[in-house]
């Protein structure tokens, strides 16, 4: 079927699927052009938008949460609807996307976790720091995990920015987090928490972090946390010498460098807890019969390999004792039934945005993908802009040239069907009847909102905007 017509205008159908900064970008960017006439219908698997700006950013960084606003611009425009809690790939198929949307763009993130890989991987005290940061921050889907913060020593496995939210948040004091949108069942298990010393494992070295300055910084910010570096894990190695004495050096990794001097010269305070930043170890085992004790690590040192600089472990082998390990080395993303999944990467199968087959690599009509499911899990907020402009260009230049999908069916009877299958669907309107309680119930408290935390309070607040039928 050709585009739906409306009078002389053709109008085209989107889906996007996942309400992230990656889709919400690609729907403002879809909505604001002028040279095709575009509805948006968006997708999400839970009842609440903005995929991690919710559910990933840590809750002592508001500012950065206000991103929402721009979103909430998109959600408010004529063309725009919101589909939430629809799982695309059970829920709905990807089939029937396409047999109801000229195009269909996938921005569905990356939320799962990569794994070690090593013995004891599996132990109770051993969590994917995915799972921890879902919890806190009140994702429906880990609100009943508990995590047993009652040893005195923390291991955080990364040397990203999450290993790092993550140190903070076990750092900050019960005062600190107060004030936030940290899930009550974490407020509440947090101000008990026994942990003083969070141990943070880089397996390369200072120079080779990824962590960006200002969340470096942050943690020598931190009211009843001292931050200790040992001197002689700062000395940097040839490799190393090399990249950061050169001129074309990332300033971050500089800066990085100077600040970790400045933490390994200062004297602790005494302070309540310790942040102890640790470089060139990985782990190898994780001890324990019933439970985590311990994790053994051996000591790397750096080799260049294909201008890269990668870690070798040595002999020196050592163990810290531990009831809680938190492994933060990346996140992975899953497949969606029927859209082309490139394992290796834990990506769709794309170029550029277009869905590519995996057998003859032609682009897949009216398929696309943007975020953290097309380019991996890497990258600020903001990158997904980009990265959604350069997908929409795409996709725009395939409508006006007729090479998108092609429709034979109008939205229209996916409610119904969605509803024959048992699935509530929560509309905008649902999400700001959600919205407006949590801030209520926040200001209150002086917080700026108390998060409804499991999948049905979600959905009957959703559902107490509707008007009886
Ligand atoms: C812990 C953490 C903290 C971060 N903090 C910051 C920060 O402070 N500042 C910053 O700039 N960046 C931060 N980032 C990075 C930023 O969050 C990401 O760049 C961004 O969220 C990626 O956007 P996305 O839309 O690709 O994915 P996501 O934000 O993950 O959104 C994906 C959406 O798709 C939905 N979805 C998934 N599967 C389906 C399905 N089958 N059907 C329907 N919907 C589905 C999900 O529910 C989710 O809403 C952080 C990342 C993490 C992990
Ligand atoms: N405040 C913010 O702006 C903010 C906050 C959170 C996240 N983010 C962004 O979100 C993205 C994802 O962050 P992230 O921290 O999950 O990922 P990341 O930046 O890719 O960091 C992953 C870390 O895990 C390490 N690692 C990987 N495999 C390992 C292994 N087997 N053993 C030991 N260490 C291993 C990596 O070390 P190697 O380098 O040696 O591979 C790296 O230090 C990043 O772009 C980040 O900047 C931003």
């Amino acid at each position: 079927m050709t585009p739906s017509s409306d009078g002389d205008s053709q109008r085209f159908r989107v889906a996007v699927v996942g309400s992230g900064p990656a889709g919400f970008f690609a729907a403002g960017q879809l909505l604001a052009q002028s040279d095709l006439a575009v509805e948006v219908d968006m997708f999400d698997r839970l009842a609440t938008p903005w995929g991690l700006v919710r559910a990933g950013v840590a809750p002592d960084h508001p500012k950065i949460k206000s991103v929402s606003r721009v979103f909430e611009k998109t959600a408010r425009s004529a063309g725009f609807r919101f589909w939430g809690n629809v799982d695309v790939g059970t829920d709905l198929t990807h089939s029937e996307l396409l047999e109801h949307y000229h195009a269909v763009l996938y921005a569905t993130g990356a939320p799962t976790d990569r794994r070690l890989g090593i013995p004891g991987e599996n132990l109770p005290g051993s969590h994917a720091a995915t799972e921890f940061v879902a919890w806190y921050n009140g994702h429906p889907d880990y609100s009943d995990h508990t995590f047993d913060l009652s040893s005195r020593r923390a291991v955080i496995v990364g040397n990203g920015n999450v290993a790092l939210d993550v140190a903070r948040m076990l750092a900050l004091t019960p005062e600190e987090l107060a004030g936030t949108d940290t899930a009550d069942h974490a407020l509440k298990a947090l101000a008990s928490s026994q942990v003083e010393e969070i141990v943070v494992l880089g397996r390369r070295g200072p120079a080779q972090a990824a962590y960006t300055n200002a969340e470096l910084r942050e943690l020598g910010e931190l009211t009843d946390a001292d931050v200790l570096v040992e001197p002689a894990e700062l000395e940097l190695d040839e490799h190393s010498r090399d990249t950061v004495g050169s001129d074309d050096v990332d300033a971050r990794v500089k800066a990085n460098v100077e600040l970790l001097r400045e933490y390994a010269a200062t004297a602790p305070k005494g302070r309540s807890r310790r942040i102890v930043l640790r470089y060139l170890v990985s782990p190898v085992e994780i001890l324990g019969t019933d439970r985590v004790e311990a994790l053994r690590v051996v000591h790397n040192e750096l080799v260049g390999v294909d201008g890269a600089v990668a870690p070798r472990p040595t002999d020196r082998v050592e163990t810290i004792e531990t009831g809680l390990i938190l492994r933060s080395i990346g996140y992975v993303g899953r497949p969606i039934a029927g859209v082309p999944f490139d394992e290796s990467r834990g990506t769709i199968q794309n170029e550029e945005g277009r869905v590519t087959d995996p057998v003859t690599g032609a682009p897949v009509p009216g398929v696309y993908t943007a975020g953290w499911i097309k380019r991996g899990p890497s990258g600020v907020i903001g990158t997904n802009k980009k990265c959604a402009q350069a997908t929409v260009d795409r996709l725009l230049a395939d409508l006006a040239d007729g090479r998108a999908g092609s429709p034979d069916a109008t939205p229209d009877g996916l409610a119904t069907r969605l509803h024959a299958r048992g699935v509530e669907v929560v509309d905008y309107d649902g999400w700001e009847a959600i919205d407006e309680h949590e801030r209520s119930q926040g200001a209150a408290q002086g917080r700026p909102r108390v998060k409804l935390v499991r999948h049905e309070e979600l959905l009957a607040r959703a559902t107490s905007s509707r008007a009886p039928a």
